[in-house]
């Protein structure tokens, strides 16, 4: 199969870790004959920095025109502390989304029986906890209208959901819940926000399709404490896309290291695979970031494709270097730490050699 691959590294840690990513995806286009050719195109600050907009035209086309974006990560820290900035990264990745129409968020949060004891949770708690969030990422009060009053002194960001912006998301989650152990958390504010009633609204609706699955109501605070407390609880979660960035966030820790957890991006036109961390500035140019949530991602990217055994062959490499303890700092034990090149290479020569 010949794949076309967007590649958009963008900023910190990014071109380190989506470098790993590609090596990886080059052993299985060996091993599987496949061919792929990689685009790189700009994004983030180091969009800003070179052209002025951090997700350009060009960028936009290149993502269109491929099979599937491979995203790294973007921020840079002189953006966050300057409130008045008239361009920010972030705007990039929100701009990315609309554009591409990536209305869902797929973040699988899965626990590496190798690495439990780096959870803060207990054991017995995290063990065998799996589940996926589904994030809204194309609504809510990320894009609705927002300002500021004329003397400065107030400002404001509407949260505004349609029905049929609702149902798209949830038909995803609905039909994620199906494949995997069929129960299905409505994540939702409704005892106080009217977008929230709407969402619980259309979901009770659409529980009549779906009749083998079994779903809950849950408010985002309750859902933020019972994570914590009883993680094996959830299968799919899904909701709105504040409380979808919050909420993965905090599932990513269950695990033991943000740097592990990859997401895709799916919706109406070309899907983008991308860890969920980001772009971790204090370690760029380094070699020390973990790239696992990135190859991981790139697993997700082949799945996408239906190249089911490539994206297992990836998986295994994964598992492997876990329990084979070639793993970067955040990670290791015993101060034995592999930089991040040396994951991918080690990754790269078991897909070869396995
Ligand atoms: C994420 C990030 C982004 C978001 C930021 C960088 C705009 O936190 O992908 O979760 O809030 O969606
Ligand atoms: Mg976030």
């Amino acid at each position: 199969m010949k794949l076309n691959i967007a590649v958009l590294p963008g900023d910190g840690i990014g071109p380190e870790i989506v470098a790993q990513a590609q090596k990886v995806i080059d052993a299985i286009a060996v091993k599987f004959d496949h061919e792929v050719n990689y685009t790189n195109a700009l994004v983030g600050a180091t969009a800003i920095d070179k052209v002025g907009n951090p997700y350009p035209d060009e960028t936009h086309e290149i993502c269109m025109n491929s099979d599937a974006v491979l995203f790294g990560a973007i921020g840079d820290p002189k953006y966050d502390n300057d409130p008045k900035a008239k361009v920010r990264p972030e705007q990039g990745l929100l701009a990315m989304r609309k554009k591409l129409g990536l209305y869902a968020n797929i973040r699988p949060v899965t626990t590496f029986p190798s690495l439990l004891d780096k959870s803060p949770l207990r054991l017995d708690i995290v063990e065998g906890a799996d589940f996926v969030v589904v994030r809204e990422l194309t609504g809510g009060i990320y894009f609705g209208e927002k300002g500021r009053s004329e003397d400065l002194k107030k400002a404001f960001d509407t949260c505004t959901y349609t029905t049929e912006e609702i149902e798209r998301i949830l038909k995803l989650a609905f039909s994620y819940a199906g494949k995997r152990d069929k129960r299905l958390t409505v994540v939702d504010k409704a005892n106080v926000l009217a977008t929230s009633r709407l969402w619980r609204e259309t979901a009770q609706a659409m529980e009549a399709d779906y009749k083998d699955i079994e779903v809950d109501y849950m408010f985002v605070d309750n859902a933020a404490m019972q994570l914590i407390q009883w993680p094996k609880k959830f299968d799919v979660m899904v909701t709105e896309n504040m409380f979808g960035d919050i909420i993965s966030d905090e599932a990513s820790v269950i695990t033991g290291s943000l740097g592990l957890l990859p997401s895709a991006s799916v919706g109406i036109h070309t899907s983008v695979f991308e860890p969920i961390h980001g772009s971790y500035p204090q370690a760029a140019g380094k070699d020390i970031a973990n790239p696992i949530a990135t190859v991981l991602s790139a697993a997700m990217l082949l799945e996408s494709l239906d190249l089911l055994d490539e994206a297992k062959a990836v998986r295994d490499a994964v598992n492997e270097s876990l329990d084979a303890g070639v793993v970067t700092e955040d990670i290791a034990r015993d101060g034995k730490a592999s930089k991040t090149s040396e994951v991918g290479d080690w990754l790269t020569n078991f897909i070869k050699n396995n």
